[in-house]
C-alpha cells in the first residue's frame, strides 16, 4: 500500500485537475447561447447602403464607392490593416525538393521554401504543390490555407487510403479532377496565438522603435491570410498552374483567414471556407455560440480595435454578411455542421443568404431562401454555396467532395 501511495497522489492530483478544468470550462461556457429562441433581436447594416445612406444600385457605385469602404472597416477594425514597411520587402524562392513519381506517377510534389526579407530581418514559409501529370494545360488550383505543418509526414499519402494524404486530403481525387493541390502553413510567419510579435513576419513591418502591432494593424488571421497571399505570388510564376483559377480554402480559424484574405486580394478566384463560425462568416450580431468576447480568449487574432465592440456588437458598422459581400462577383462557398454549434451554423448561412443581395447587383447569381437548405443537399451551382452535413467540427470526405463539385461547377466553365 506504502508502495503504491505516490501513484494514488498522482491519480488523485491528476483528478482534481480534471474536475477544475470541467469546472472552469462550464463557467467559460455557461452563458453561451445556444438557443434560437434566445438570441437578441437586431438590424443588420445594408452592404447596399453607404455611410452616408446612400443607396447603392450600380456596380460601377459598389466597386468605388461602397466596396472600398467596407474594406477599410474591415481592415481597421476588425482584422487590422497590413502596413506598408519601412524597407522594401524582397522574396527568394528555392525549390527544395521535387518528386516526379508522387503517387505512381500521377502528380509531381514540389516542396518550396519562401524567403521574405527587409533590412528589419527576415521570415520563411514553405509551401508544397501537388501538379497533376495528365495535363499538359495549366491547370485550376485549390490552395489549402492548413494547420498541417508541411514539414511533417501529415501531407504525405496516407497508408490506409492511398489516395489520400495522412491529414485526410483526398489528394487522388484533387489530381483525378485535374486540379493542383497547394498546401499552405498557417504558422510559419505568425504563431497560432501570438501574443508578443517578436518574431515571424510582423518585426519586418515595424516602425524604428515599434515592437508591438498598432491597434488599427494586423493581428494573426490578417497574417496567416497574408501567408497564403505570397503563396499565390509563388503560383503565379508557376506555369503549370492557372494563377487565375486557384480557389483559396480553410477550416475553422483558417476559414475566418480565407475569407478576409480572398476579400483582400481580388486575384484568388473565389473562397471556401469550412465551419470558419466567429470571426468567419457567422454574424456578429446573433451573438450565438462563440461571441466577439469569446473569441477574444486568442487576444491577437483580431486586432486590437476589435475589442471596443465586445458585448456592443450593435455599434459594428458592419457584420460578416459584408466581408462575404466584398469577396463577390467571384464565387464563395460556406460550409457548417449541424453540431458544429460554437461556429453558429445558422448564423453562417444568414451571412451567405445577407451576401447576395450584392452578387445579383454584380449579375451572378446568390441564395435566395432565407431557409438553412436541408442536411446534406448541398447548393453548389451558384456564386454563393453552402452546405450543411451531420457531425462536428472536422473537414470530412464529403465536405471535400462538394467543395470539388463548387470549383467544378466554377472553374471549368
Ligand atoms: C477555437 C476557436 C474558434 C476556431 C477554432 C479552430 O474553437 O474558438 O474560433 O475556429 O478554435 O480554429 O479550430
Amino acid at each position: 500500500m506504502r508502495k503504491n501511495s505516490p501513484i494514488l497522489v498522482l491519480v488523485l492530483f491528476m483528478t482534481l485537475c480534471l474536475c477544475a478544468d470541467a469546472r472552469q470550462k462550464k463557467e467559460y461556457d455557461s452563458d453561451v447561447i445556444y438557443d434560437e429562441s434566445k438570441l437578441p433581436a437586431y438590424t443588420l447594416p445594408n452592404p447596399l447602403e453607404t455611410a452616408e445612406g446612400r443607396i447603392i444600385d450600380t456596380p460601377e457605385e459598389w466597386h468605388n464607392l461602397r466596396r472600398p469602404q467596407i474594406l477599410s472597416l474591415f481592415a481597421n477594425l476588425v482584422y487590422g490593416t497590413i502596413p506598408v514597411p519601412s524597407s522594401p520587402l524582397r522574396t527568394s524562392v528555392k525549390v527544395e525538393e521535387e518528386d516526379t513519381e508522387f503517387m505512381d506517377g500521377k502528380a509531381t510534389r514540389r516542396k518550396v521554401w519562401i524567403r521574405l526579407r527587409n533590412e528589419q530581418g527576415r521570415a520563411d514559409m514553405r509551401i508544397v504543390v501537388w501538379t497533376p501529370k495528365a495535363s499538359t494545360d495549366p491547370v485550376p488550383a485549390i490552395m489549402h490555407l492548413s494547420f498541417d505543418d508541411n514539414q511533417s509526414d501529415r501531407l504525405d499519402r496516407s497508408d490506409s487510403h492511398p489516395d489520400r494524404l495522412n491529414n485526410g486530403v483526398p489528394i487522388g481525387e484533387f489530381l483525378d479532377r485535374g486540379y493542383a493541390y497547394i498546401s499552405v502553413y498557417h504558422a510559419d510567419l505568425v504563431s497560432h496565438n501570438e501574443v508578443e510579435f517578436n518574431r515571424g513576419i510582423h518585426p519586418l513591418f515595424f516602425d524604428e522603435g515599434q515592437s508591438f502591432p498598432k491597434a488599427h494593424e494586423w493581428g494573426v488571421l490578417s497574417a496567416c491570410g497574408w501567408t497564403a497571399m505570397r503563396a499565390l505570388d509563388h503560383i503565379e510564376t508557376d506555369d503549370r498552374i492557372d494563377s487565375d483559377r486557384v480557389f483559396l480554402m480553410g477550416h475553422s480559424k483558417l476559414g475566418k483567414a480565407t475569407l478576409w484574405a480572398v476579400a483582400q486580394d481580388q486575384r484568388f478566384a473565389g473562397a471556401i471556407s469550412a465551419q470558419s463560425g466567429c470571426g468567419g462568416a457567422a454574424l456578429w450580431r446573433r451573438r450565438s455560440g462563440e461571441t466577439l468576447e469569446k473569441i477574444s480568449r486568442f487576444p491577437h487574432w483580431l486586432c486590437v480595435n476589435s475589442r471596443k465592440f465586445i458585448n456592443q456588437e450593435d455599434d459594428l458598422p458592419l457584420d460578416q454578411h459584408m466581408l462575404l459581400a466584398l469577396i463577390a462577383p467571384r464565387p464563395v462557398y460556406v460550409a457548417s455542421a449541424v453540431d458544429d454549434t460554437w461556429a453558429d451554423p445558422r448564423g453562417e448561412y444568414l451571412s451567405a443568404y445577407y451576401a447576395s443581395p450584392v452578387y445579383r447587383l454584380l449579375g451572378k447569381e446568390g441564395l435566395t431562401s432565407e431557409e438553412t437548405p436541408p442536411v446534406s443537399e448541398p447548393v453548389y451551382e451558384t456564386d454563393v454555396g453552402y452546405h450543411i452535413r451531420p457531425g462536428g467540427h472536422s473537414v470530412d470526405l464529403y465536405d471535400w467532395e462538394r467543395f470539388l463539385d463548387f470549383a467544378d461547377f466554377h472553374l471549368k466553365r
